[in-house]
C-alpha cells in the first residue's frame, strides 16, 4: 500500500516552534522515522508540508486521484478552521487518520473542535511526535484488513 503523511502551517518549524508544547524533534526527523516504519510495514510514504490551505487541498485532490491508500494528516491550525480541507477529505476513498502532537484538549477552547475528526477513521492526539508512526501502523493494519 501507498500512504501519505500531510503536514499544514507552522509544522516546517518544528524543533524551534513552543517546544515545551511540541518538543524538538523537527519535522525532517519525524518523516525519517516515519519512513523507517513505513519500510518495515513494506509500505510506500509520502510526504508533504504546507502552510498555505488551498496547496494542502490541491495535494488532497492529487492523492486522491493517484489512488492512494490512507493519509496521516496534521493540519495544524487549519484543523480548527477548515471547511475546505474536511471537503477534500470528504471526496478521499481511503480512510485518513488525524493527528495531533500536542493534546488539543488540554489546550485553548478553540483547539478542542476539529473540522476533521468527525470523518476520520482515527484521531492521535497527545501523544507527541510518536502519534505519526501510530497513525502509520494505523493506516497499515487498515489497508490489511481491506485485502
Ligand atoms: C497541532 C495542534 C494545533 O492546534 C496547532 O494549531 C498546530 C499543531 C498539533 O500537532 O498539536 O499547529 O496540530
Amino acid at each position: 500500500p501507498s500512504f501519505a503523511v500531510l503536514n499544514g502551517p507552522n509544522l516546517n518549524l518544528l524543533g524551534q516552534r513552543e517546544p515545551a508544547t511540541y518538543g524538538r524533534t523537527t519535522l525532517a526527523e519525524i518523516g525519517k522515522s516515519c519512513a523507517t516504519v513505513a519500510s518495515e510495514l513494506d509500505c510506500e510514504l509520502s510526504w508533504f508540508q504546507s502552510n498555505h490551505e488551498g496547496a494542502l487541498v490541491d495535494e488532497i485532490q492529487r492523492l486522491a486521484s493517484d489512488g492512494t491508500d490512507g493519509l496521516v494528516v496534521n493540519a495544524g491550525a487549519y484543523t480548527h478552521t477548515s471547511i475546505a480541507i474536511r471537503d477534500a477529505l470528504s471526496t478521499l476513498d481511503a480512510p485518513f487518520v488525524e493527528v495531533h502532537i500536542s493534546n488539543v484538549h488540554a489546550r485553548e477552547g478553540f483547539r478542542a473542535h476539529s473540522y476533521l475528526s468527525d470523518i476520520a477513521a482515527g484521531v492521535i492526539v497527545g501523544c507527541g511526535v510518536q502519534g505519526y508512526e501510530l497513525a502509520v501502523r494505523r493506516l497499515s493494519a487498515l489497508a490489511g484488513q481491506h485485502g
